[in-house]
């Protein structure tokens, strides 16, 4: 359970999240829309802790993310895996190499971590890319395999930021349709877009951010009475 307590963020005197409230279940798929700066990416940075609020609170699981020790947010995080509209490829890394590495900064032992990361590339469909360079993917290609990548820890809570931003609508639908199906799976997922036609059709619960304010939170098959 992700709880949003009066989250604020401030960047000087300029507040870009204003006391947002509210609650995300285990297992919901919640996208997260807005116009460009309304606060979508900053309100998915607290769910990462890559930023703190200035006021309130975000926790998970009744742990404040902002206050784990060292220990405990690198075993948090571990339990988060995130996607970016840019992928973040290591560009002279394979496609393997790419998602092993995240193992492997783990110290895991390589004949668990091949098991698992050519898993992960038969979930996401790039057994025939494995050995493939960033450079010769397909947008759509790098964004599965990112997703691989943030797959291999078996995360309880996916975060995508803006991750179809850069892909043609088809490859942008695979990967919606990769989501939900980890989703089915039991893991939560939360999505910030501003595509409303990627949104319309997950059919799934939409939270709305505007001028940093949480304007509407919608449950599923409600948000097209709002357009
Ligand atoms: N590090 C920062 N310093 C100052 N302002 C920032 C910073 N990061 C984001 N902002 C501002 O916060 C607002 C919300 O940004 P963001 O959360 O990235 O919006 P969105 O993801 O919805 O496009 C924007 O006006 C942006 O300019
Ligand atoms: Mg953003």
């Amino acid at each position: 359970m992700i709880v949003f307590e009066n989250a604020t963020k401030k960047y000087g005197s300029r507040t870009v999240l204003d006391r947002v409230n509210c609650e995300i279940g285990g297992g919901e798929f919640v996208s997260v829309v807005g116009p460009s700066g309304a606060g979508k990416t900053t309100f998915v940075n607290l769910l990462t802790g890559a930023i703190h609020p200035t006021e309130g609170s975000v926790s998970v699981d009744n742990y404040e993310i902002n206050n784990l020790d060292e220990i405990s947010r690198a075993l948090y995080l571990r339990k988060v895996g995130v996607i970016f509209q840019d992928y973040k490829l290591l560009p002279k890394k394979t496609v393997f190499e790419n998602i092993a590495f995240a193992l492997e900064v783990c110290g895991d032992p390589s004949s668990l971590i091949k098991k698992r990361v050519d898993e992960v590339i038969g979930i996401v469909g790039l057994t025939h890319r494995r050995n493939a360079f960033p450079s010769q993917l397909s947008g759509g290609e790098c964004q599965r395999t990112a997703l691989a990548r943030a797959l291999v820890h078996e995360p309880a809570l996916i975060i995508g930021d803006e991750p179809t931003g850069n892909l043609d609508p088809q490859s942008g639908a695979e990967i919606i349709d990769l989501l939900l199906d980890i989703n089915k799976a039991g893991a939560t997922v939360i999505l910030a877009t501003h595509d409303r036609e990627t949104v319309d059709r997950i059919k799934k619960r939409v939270i709305r951010i505007e001028r940093g304010k949480l304007v509407s939170d919608l449950q599923a098959g409600k948000y097209h009475l709002e357009k």
